[in-house]
């Protein structure tokens, strides 16, 4: 937003102010204006405006960024209108979608997945991942700007696959076995391949992710007294959504330019995180498996110390409590 115009919305709240002295209408009233693009705002794009870009989206709009966030859904536009200055259509199946807005743009936050369906179908992984992520490659290939472009990529912790519950940090092998994981390392790789001394790069592996809208406490809770069809020995990585808006924040702050696990300080199994939940809210128990499905597996304690020793911190490190 222009100087003037910022000038003019604080002269309009001034004017404002001397004519009603109760400051809760002063606020709406500011709600409702154009929020100022400040001098060090900054071009920024969420690809895949879902529960977590969204979020991103409003924490980056507060700190006064040009926004572009994408979706596959034209109902959902109006609802990115709201978030984003340009709220578009991406979609990386359907090649009358593209992405030639990040041509001269800042940073990107890539947070695209399946969304679709509610069953993992492969296909649907590779064309969102991989077939999304070669789209923004060729796009930024095509780029002919010269300033400074930072990307963070939303992977997940998934990929170590099971490490027998062993301590992981970002230096141990993924998981090669199972084709979800090999996806997402395989779109790891892709968007790391475009490293270069002017554009930096930074994978975050997430843990499961909870919040408003996916209370994961209150879903294992629900097992509370009857037997669950996974293996309880198996240890998984959680992450709130306000803490993944932070680590993204933090991301671009810091200029991140490597791979990160951003998990909670959590390291229970499920059953132990499960029978936690239920001795505080004073319910019996659940009974789980002792050995693995067919299901997609994570079992290993993932660290979160190589964020943390840049200076992290979370305003949610413990699942339970
Ligand atoms: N959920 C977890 O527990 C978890 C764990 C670890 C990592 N992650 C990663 O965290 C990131 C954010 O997850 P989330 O929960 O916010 O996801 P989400 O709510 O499902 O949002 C996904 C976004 O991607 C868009 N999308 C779907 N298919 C697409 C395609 N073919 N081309 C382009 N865009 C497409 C969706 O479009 P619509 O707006 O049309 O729906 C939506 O905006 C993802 O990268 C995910 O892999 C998630």
């Amino acid at each position: 937003m222009p100087a003037a115009k910022i000038y003019k919305t604080l002269r309009f709240a001034e004017r404002k102010m001397a004519s009603s002295p109760d400051l809760a209408s002063l606020y709406q009233l500011l709600a409702k204006q154009p929020t100022p693009i400040l001098p060090s705002g900054e071009r920024r794009a969420v690809l895949g405006c879902g529960y977590v870009g969204e979020a991103v989206a409003r924490a980056w709009k507060q700190e006064g960024h040009e926004l572009w966030a994408t979706t596959t859904r034209r109902e959902r536009l109006s609802e990115l209108s709201e978030l984003a200055d340009s709220p578009l259509i991406f979609d990386s199946t359907d090649s009358s979608t593209h992405l030639d807005f990040v041509a001269d743009i800042d940073g990107i936050l890539i947070s695209f997945a399946p969304s679709k369906s509610s069953v993992v179908d492969l296909t649907q992984y590779r064309s969102t991942f991989l077939g999304g992520m070669q789209r923004l490659i060729e796009t930024l290939d095509r780029r002919s700007h010269n300033s400074p472009l930072q990307l963070v990529h939303l992977s997940s912790c998934g990929v170590y696959g099971n490490r027998q519950g062993a301590i992981t940090n970002e230096t141990a092998p993924t998981d090669s076995e199972h084709p979800v994981n090999q996806v997402l390392v395989q779109a790891e790789e892709m968007i790391a391949s475009i490293r270069s001394h002017r554009i930096k790069v930074c994978v975050l592996r997430l843990g499961g992710i909870y919040g408003p809208g996916r209370d994961i406490p209150a879903m294992l809770l629900s097992a509370a007294g009857g037997l669950v069809q996974r293996n309880g020995l198996n240890v998984p990585c959680w992450i709130h959504r306000d803490d993944i808006v932070r680590g993204v924040c933090f991301a671009f702050e810091q200029g991140l330019n490597d791979t990160y696990n951003l998990v909670n300080d959590t390291q229970l199994s499920g059953q132990e995180l499960t029978d936690c939940l239920c001795e505080r809210a004073g319910l019996p128990l659940a009974k789980w498996m002792k050995i693995n499905t067919s299901d997609r597996v994570l079992n290993a304690r993932v660290s979160n110390d190589k964020l943390k020793q840049l200076g992290f911190t979370f305003t949610h490190p413990c699942m339970v409590g």
